[in-house]
């Protein structure tokens, strides 16, 4: 279901700032554990993220509703060109909304006026609803990672 006409209005899509770093590390935390990754703390990861936000590099993106982060995305700059997708997050009862779909239209629009025409990302093959969305957005495979256990 998309957002309401309402929701939608009052959807504000923004740079990152300095006071949302926590919020994006716990988003991160979260993002990390449905990927079955690794358990970080979020403070751990808030060092990782407040890394990022330092480094003029990195490009991220906080969709809001009623003052409350409900998703983030973001890119680093690879290449004058080529940019690499952070991947992102989106609450889950935010979820099918088309949250990420405009985050990610905002996030290309800035890229292009930077100059990049190309952008990568990783996607694990079991994570469904993330490589929907990707191909949704107009992203195609280019390269499989493949691993043997040993
Ligand atoms: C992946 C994720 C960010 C998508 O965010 P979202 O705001 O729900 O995505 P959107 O509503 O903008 O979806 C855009 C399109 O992607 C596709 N899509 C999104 N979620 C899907 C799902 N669960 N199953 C099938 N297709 C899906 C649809 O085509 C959708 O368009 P439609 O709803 O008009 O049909 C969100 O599901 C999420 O946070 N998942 C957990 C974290 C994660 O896996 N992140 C990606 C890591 S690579």
């Amino acid at each position: 279901m998309k957002l309401t006409k309402q929701e939608e209005m009052r959807m504000e899509i923004r740079f990152v700032t300095k006071d949302d770093l926590y919020r994006i590390a716990e988003m991160t935390r979260d993002l990390t554990l449905h990927m079955g990754a690794f358990e970080w703390t979020v403070e751990n990861h808030l060092k990782h993220v407040k890394r990022r936000f330092s480094n003029p590099r990195y490009i991220h993106l906080v969709a809001i509703i009623d003052g409350k982060i409900i998703g983030f995305t973001g890119a680093e700059l690879k290449s004058k060109r080529t940019a690499y997708m952070l991947k992102g997050y989106v609450e889950p009862s935010y979820r099918r909304k088309r949250v990420m779909r405009q985050m990610e239209g905002k996030l290309v629009e800035i890229l292009q006026e930077k100059g990049v025409s190309k952008i990568d990302l990783k996607v694990d093959t079991n994570n469904k609803e993330g490589k929907s969305t990707w191909i949704a957005l107009g992203y195609t495979t280019i390269r499989e990672t493949m691993r043997k256990q040993i």
